[in-house]
């Protein structure tokens, strides 16, 4: 469903009126168009320490414009505020800020540039995990990027964005299908977060097709959401199989037909649902995402048994039931790759919905709890977080609590399927088994549990 205020603040006259009276003012984010090579279209500036040397190396393949404060010619031409071109994109390498007294590097990075940004900037801060650090005022430093991260994503203006990566020993080769993701149209309605890297040994081959080669299994993919990430993966390379109950048979086969995929439909909560999907996928799956979903809101004292149970059993038992049954059976190979659908009402809560929202809080739990133990099969399993995105799910929602839902957000608005589906096919790839176990919000910094 569109978004007509969006239309209305960036008209001429409602820009005007909206700016007089002070109403937000949401822009129109850039958003990734098929056939684009580049993930930066335009400059990018590269600073801070040593693993800006790395970021410079890769630059190349990500812009033709790279820029850096000071006088190392291998990190590109100096920048100049004021007198260089506006950033379209900025890496900072605060990894080896170890003292309070050095965090000032960062105002001191960022200040001048704040003014200088283009349309939909991309930022990212490069860290390491605190947690890692065995020196506590070091540690507490590295902490620190995280508070400073996420205020300044929140001071962003035009539709920028701004993420703190945390690198793990050895995960500075998956730099370059981070910073593709993070730098490019292709987060745009992710900000404010903070990610891990870890070593990973698999690695992109072609970045035009990034998952070339890989079979993937998209469920809920008749419409909305799913179909957007069945899309997205076939456009990315994947062989897609469509799943969805047997009632939308002919919009998923439709969309199978367009993605010269497959289709397979199925309750995901029938009792032989395991069996019949292990059937169906004789040489396996690579890449599972857990994505069909339901609502059956009540407060808790109107909640009934049945709206309970149903919403238990779609979105949290069948995706466990469904996993384990794949891996026991080897059906799902080793390098998998597994996305759960969550939500950030199972992060923040939600008035109405405690049912959904222990099921996308149980989806999280799940993931963390298992990446440990599928590291032996080189597996990884992460949550995606939708905030708020424009669907028939969230067209349902009365006219007051969706127009919240849209502006409690740095970036003011609802995110698109597409948004979700980036985020998807970027955790999908086969250098991506460096995040694990993590939840990873797409919803425009919105305020909801942030
Ligand atoms: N739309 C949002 O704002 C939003 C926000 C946060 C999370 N999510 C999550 O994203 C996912 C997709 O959401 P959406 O808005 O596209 O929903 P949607 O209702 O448009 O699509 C869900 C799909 O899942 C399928 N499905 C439902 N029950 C099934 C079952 N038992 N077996 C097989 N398929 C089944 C439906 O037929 C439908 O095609 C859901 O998990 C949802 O909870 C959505």
């Amino acid at each position: 469903m569109s978004d007509r205020y969006i239309d209305f603040a960036n008209s001429a006259f409602g820009h005007r009126l909206v700016s007089a009276i002070g109403l937000p003012s949401p822009v129109r984010l850039e958003r990734w168009q098929a056939g684009r090579l580049r993930p930066i279209d335009g400059a990018l500036l590269i600073g801070g320490g040593p693993l800006a040397q790395q970021v410079g190396e890769l630059a190349k393949r990500l812009t033709d414009a790279t820029y850096h404060y000071g006088n190392d010619p291998s990190l590109g031409t100096p920048w100049i505020p004021g007198h260089g071109p506006k950033l379209k994109a900025v890496v900072f390498d605060a990894s080896d800020l170890v003292h309070t007294d050095q965090l000032k590097q960062l105002r001191e990075f960022f200040q001048p540039l704040m003014k200088n940004l283009d349309h939909s900037p991309h930022l990212v801060i490069l860290g390491r995990a605190p947690e890692t650090i065995d020196q506590p005022f070091a540690a507490s430093a590295q902490r620190a990027l995280e508070g400073f991260s996420r205020s300044l994503a929140k001071e962003l203006r035009d539709g920028g964005t701004l993420q703190l990566l945390y690198v793990g020993a050895g995960a500075e080769e998956q730099l370059e299908g981070a910073l593709r993701f993070f730098l490019s149209p292709k987060s745009a309605f992710v900000s404010g977060q903070v990610v891990r890297l870890q070593a990973c040994a698999a690695q992109v081959q072609d970045w035009s097709r990034p998952l070339a080669g890989r079979k993937a299994l998209v469920t809920g993919a008749a419409r909305g959401i799913g179909a957007s990430i069945a899309e997205t993966l076939a456009r990315d390379g994947a062989d897609v199989v469509l799943l969805d109950v047997p009632p939308a048979k002919a919009d998923l086969e439709a969309l199978a037909a367009r993605l010269g995929g497959r289709s397979i439909t199925l309750d995901i909560c029938a009792a032989d649902a395991a069996e019949q999907l292990i059937e169906q996928l004789p040489d396996g799956i690579d890449i599972v995402v857990h994505n069909a979903g339901i609502t059956r809101d009540k407060t808790l004292a109107n909640m009934t048994p049945e709206f309970w149970d149903a919403v238990l059993a779609v979105n949290l038992n069948a995706p466990q039931v469904l996993t384990q049954a794949l891996l026991d059976s080897g059906t799902l190979h080793d390098e998998g790759r597994v996305i759960l659908l969550a939500s950030i009402s199972g992060i923040a809560g939600n008035r109405g919905q405690t049912n959904y929202a222990a099921s996308k809080a149980g989806l999280i739990g799940l993931a963390q709890a298992w990446a440990p133990l599928l590291q032996q099969r080189t597996i990884s399993i992460n949550a995606v977080a939708p905030g708020f995105i424009e669907t028939q799910m969230t067209a349902h929602i009365p006219f007051a609590l969706r127009e919240a839902g849209r502006r409690m957000s740095s970036l003011g608005q609802g995110g698109l399927p597409q948004d979700v589906a980036e985020a998807v096919a970027w955790l999908a790839q086969p250098g991506s088994g460096a995040v694990t176990g993590q939840a990873l919000r797409v919803c425009g910094q919105s305020v909801l549990g942030a």
